[in-house]
């Protein structure tokens, strides 16, 4: 199943992005991002957990009744109690998918489930065969799979398998990963379980320490994976998940590398994480790969003459593929003066002589040392005084 060179973008915004304390959601702001999420093609939407709350469950439901073009996802813990809500949750749905999981750790089973290993793996089958009788697309997670033993993985994931688990999502549950050992480690179990091809193997690393999107791309390139499980802006629970947009254009800009389909429509991105931020109230920050306000601006006189001169030299990508009316050059103390005159035309001001724009550059150097971003009301009152000066 692997063979394949698609890359099955699994959007987990509304569910582990909805775990970001602060970030919870009204039904009707869940159904916008739903909507917003299919405009930029992912292929699941994770709309929640079903039997975490009514609030939950009903967004889940409105969510499979109007999405047609992704398939619509509910979480659920390994027992046939949430299992049977998220079935009941995602009825209304076209394409469905129930996703459940069991921590495999001997940390998380000894102090957290209080399970042996074999009640975990009795449990785990068990929740897949029940899954199997709602839908024949079934996603089984082995919660904290990267600090689990891979003896008692290969033996739990390919029971669950023989089960009909048709998704395999190897967890980083709390960011540990480092990309080669992560990659390494999905490789071995994928090349030690028997019938491992007959599942789609999928990552989904949290960052914690700030390796989420470098360890699912080691994922995808050492260990085979061909789903990326994701949010918007990176949000999720404590640092977060892999960031879409990162892990996409990651795909889409080394696609020299990374040869891979994806049927994202990377000109929604901004929109979407512009939607996602205004909903939750979580800012972006500036210097943010892709969706910051700095990710495409040029401060420094060196960048702006050679982004001037040809996109390329500074630019890995384009702003407007993603979404942004353009990139931008920042005036400020660091500018020089083939950006500010550009900026003089772009503003429909012409200066009759290479002394007028010499004079005027020093009065904005002068300005530039004073306010750290000069505006084009500035440069317009800059060029005024110039003019009566005269
Ligand atoms: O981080 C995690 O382990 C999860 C699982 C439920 C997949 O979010
Ligand atoms: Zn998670």
């Amino acid at each position: 199943m692997s063979a394949s060179n698609k890359l099955i973008i699994f959007d987990t915004t509304l569910r582990d992005g909805e775990q970001s304390p602060g970030a919870s959601m009204t039904k009707d702001e869940k159904i916008r991002i739903a909507r917003q999420l299919e405009r930029l093609k992912v292929d699941v939407i994770e709309a929640g957990f079903a039997a975490a709350s009514q609030g939950d469950f009903e967004s889940i439901q409105a969510i499979a009744g109007i999405i047609k073009d992704a398939t619509v996802c509910s979480l659920s813990r390994a027992n046939d109690r949430d299992i049977a809500r998220a079935a009941e949750a995602l009825a209304p749905a076209e394409r469905k998918r129930i996703h459940t999981f069991i921590a495999t750790s001997p940390l998380h089973m000894e102090k957290k489930l209080r399970m042996t290993p074999d009640q975990v793996f009795e449990q785990a089958k068990q929740a897949v065969r029940f899954a199997r009788n709602f839908t024949d697309d079934v996603e089984f997670s082995p919660e904290d799979g990267s600090r689990s033993d891979v003896d008692f993985l290969c033996r739990v994931i390919e029971a669950v398998i023989a089960e009909g688990a048709t998704t395999i999502n190897f967890a980083d549950t709390v960011g540990y990963g480092v990309p080669e050992l992560y990659g390494t480690m999905l490789r071995t179990l994928r090349e030690r379980i028997p019938n491992s091809d007959k599942a789609v193997w999928s990552v989904h690393c949290h960052n914690d320490l700030g390796m989420a999107v470098a360890n699912s791309l080691a994922g995808v390139m050492i260990g085979g994976a061909r789903q990326i499980e994701c949010t918007i802006n990176g949000l999720g629970e404590r640092a977060g998940n892999t960031a879409l947009e990162e892990v996409v254009m990651a795909i889409k800009t080394r696609r020299d590398y990374f040869n891979f389909d994806l049927g994202i429509d990377i000109s929604q991105i901004v929109a979407t994480s512009r939607l996602v931020s205004q909903i939750t109230g979580f800012a972006v920050q500036p210097n943010k790969a892709v969706v910051g306000a700095n990710a495409f601006a040029h401060a420094s006189g060196i960048h702006q003459d050679g982004v001037l001169k040809a996109r390329d030299t500074y630019e890995i990508m384009r702003a407007e593929d993603v979404g942004w009316a353009a990139n931008k050059i920042v005036l400020g103390k660091l500018s020089g003066r083939n950006a500010f005159k550009q900026r003089l035309e772009e503003l429909g001001i012409s200066l009759e002589s290479e002394a007028e724009v010499n004079a005027a550059f020093a009065r904005f150097k002068e300005l530039a040392d004073r306010k750290s971003e000069i505006f084009d009301e500035d440069i317009m009152a800059l060029v005024a005084d110039e003019a009566q000066s005269q």
